[in-house]
């Protein structure tokens, strides 16, 4: 049998994928962070090895395994996060799965905060996290040939997600409807809108797992086109 990284449509290839929520400590015991389950950002780590692909998974605290044949690196925070992926450089292909909390306590305490016992809340000041598929699409050198965000929305959703894809200097764009009826979060099952810089295609409804392979096929599919 072959090696897997010998053969396979991502053979040669490395890719960087972030994957799961990150954790911002409010205190010891406490912190901010977005709900995620990591099952899309893993099923596309797996998907990509399957592939033939060298990966790196650097993954926000997730209840799932680390998939087998990926470099996985473990983060907690934001800024963690950007590290690690800094550190992975460089990269073919990155693909920014995280659901990366937007702010985090601007000084965490060192010791529990305890309640006074009169009804006095605690003030939490935030400040804002490094955006990192922005800082990553914008390196002047290095920068990975395609980059994926994703945009997870609950109105709106292919215009605030195109809106995205351009702020954020993204070349694709995944889009979902994150929205609780549609039990998207935590659930097997997505339906998303891949945006590129020619337009929209709206996916059927299906597996997060076909989702991941039908994303890799597209990325494969670009970068054998690139090479011919
Ligand atoms: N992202 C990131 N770093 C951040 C925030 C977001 O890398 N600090 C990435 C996510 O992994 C995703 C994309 O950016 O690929 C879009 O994330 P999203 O939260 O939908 O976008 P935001 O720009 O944070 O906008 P919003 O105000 O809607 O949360
Ligand atoms: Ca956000």
């Amino acid at each position: 049998r072959l090696h897997p990284s010998s053969s396979g449509s991502l053979a040669g290839r490395h890719v960087l994928i972030t994957s799961g929520p990150t954790h911002e400590p409010i205190d010891p015991v406490r912190y901010i962070a977005n709900r995620s389950s990591g099952k899309q950002g893993h099923a596309i780590a797996a998907a990509a090895i399957a592939a033939g692909a060298r990966v790196t998974l650097v993954s926000g605290p997730v209840a799932l395994g680390a998939p087998a044949g990926a470099t996985t690196v473990q983060v907690q925070t934001a800024e963690e996060m950007l590290n690690a992926v800094r550190a992975a450089l460089p990269a073919d292909v990155a693909i920014f799965c995280a659901a990366v909390a937007d702010w985090r306590a601007a000084s965490p305490a060192d010791e529990k905060i305890k309640k006074t016992g009169d009804g006095e809340k605690p003030q939490l000041e935030l400040v804002e996290n490094p955006d990192i598929l922005k800082t990553i699409a914008h390196m002047k050198t290095g920068r990975p040939n395609l980059i994926v965000g994703f945009a997870a929305e609950t109105e709106n959703v292919i215009a605030f997600a195109t809106r995205k894809r351009r702020n954020k200097g993204a070349d694709w764009t995944v889009a979902n409807d994150v929205s609780t009826h549609t039990g998207v979060m935590g659930g097997d099952r997505n339906r998303v809108h891949l945006i590129t810089e020619t337009g929209v295609d709206s996916w059927p409804e299906m597996s997060k797992r076909e989702v991941a392979e039908t994303l890799i096929a597209r990325i494969s599919a670009l970068l054998h086109d690139k090479a011919r």
